[in-house]
């Protein structure tokens, strides 16, 4: 495997019961790349995150994570070696401070209370919530508490950051924002991020790759500029079923 390659799913396939939400795909994540990962509603994409993550195992192929397979590894070990991903709908804590929700993020990495601390500081800081560290996270608008979700999975400074639809209920002041936080989040940090989003603005903007699923099928892989002018990835937006 190319020393390039941070996460490599290969021939991966997920069925619930009779379903195949996911037919042998295949897609690598490189070192410090955004990555899109879109198609349209039911292509299979949170599921490409739950069997990556952990959280659901794969009904056949293997997922490798910096040379480790990690396709039958829990996910505290996969988000351990770093890998972690936010949840597509809300997944923080309502009830505890931006603060403490922040501070569940690090236990897996840091034990010191002060390097907590300072880590929370920090990440805060880059996810533009340093003025709500100690408001409580249900009551904040939405667009605060996607950054909070984002806060708790960045303050383990993963490798390899997968964000669920981040960016939906934004609005444009929001989301420009929150692009330029992913940014920093790669350029900084030298993190990865597997994002999936269907602000296609917003994907062709900042991804370096674009993989496209649809109906659990690989569609295509690419630049955003051959994304953007492939005829299959056209027509499967405009609801035609493509003819290979
Ligand atoms: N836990 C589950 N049990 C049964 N079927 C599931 C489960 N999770 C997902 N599916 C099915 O798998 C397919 C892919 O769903 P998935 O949520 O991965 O799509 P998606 O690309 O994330 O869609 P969206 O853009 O709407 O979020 C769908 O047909 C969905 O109904
Ligand atoms: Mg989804």
């Amino acid at each position: 495997m190319s020393d390039a390659v941070l996460l490599k799913v290969e021939n991966m396939t997920k069925r619930f019961g009779g379903l195949t939400a996911i037919e042998n795909l295949s897609f690598e994540v490189r070192h410090n790349e955004i990555l899109g990962l879109i198609g349209p509603n039911g292509a299979g994409k949170s599921t490409t995150f739950n069997v990556a993550s952990g959280f659901y195992r794969a009904s056949a192929g293997r997922i490798w994570f910096e040379g480790t397979d990690i396709s039958r590894l829990s996910v505290p070990k996969i988000s351990h070696l770093g890998l972690v991903r936010t949840f597509q709908h809300e997944s923080l804590m309502p009830e505890m401070t931006v603060y403490e929700n922040i501070l569940v993020g690090t236990f897996s990495t840091l034990q010191d209370a002060q390097k907590r601390h300072d880590r929370i500081i920090e990440t805060a800081e880059i996810l533009n919530l340093s003025n709500y560290l100690n408001e409580e996270a249900g009551s904040l608008p939405h667009g605060v508490q996607r950054m909070v979700s984002i806060a708790i999975a960045f303050a383990s400074r993963p490798k390899l950051l997968c964000l669920d639809e981040p960016l939906t209920g934004l609005n444009q002041t929001e989301v420009q924002r929150a692009l330029a936080v992913f940014r920093r989040i790669k350029e900084e940090f030298k993190i990865s991020i597997l994002l999936v989003e269907h602000n296609m603005k917003a994907v062709m903007n900042i991804c370096d790759r674009i993989v496209v699923l649809d109906y659990g099928v690989f569609l295509a892989a690419g630049s955003p500029q051959e994304i953007k002018t492939n005829p299959n990835v056209i027509a499967a937006y405009l609801g035609r079923r493509h003819e290979q």
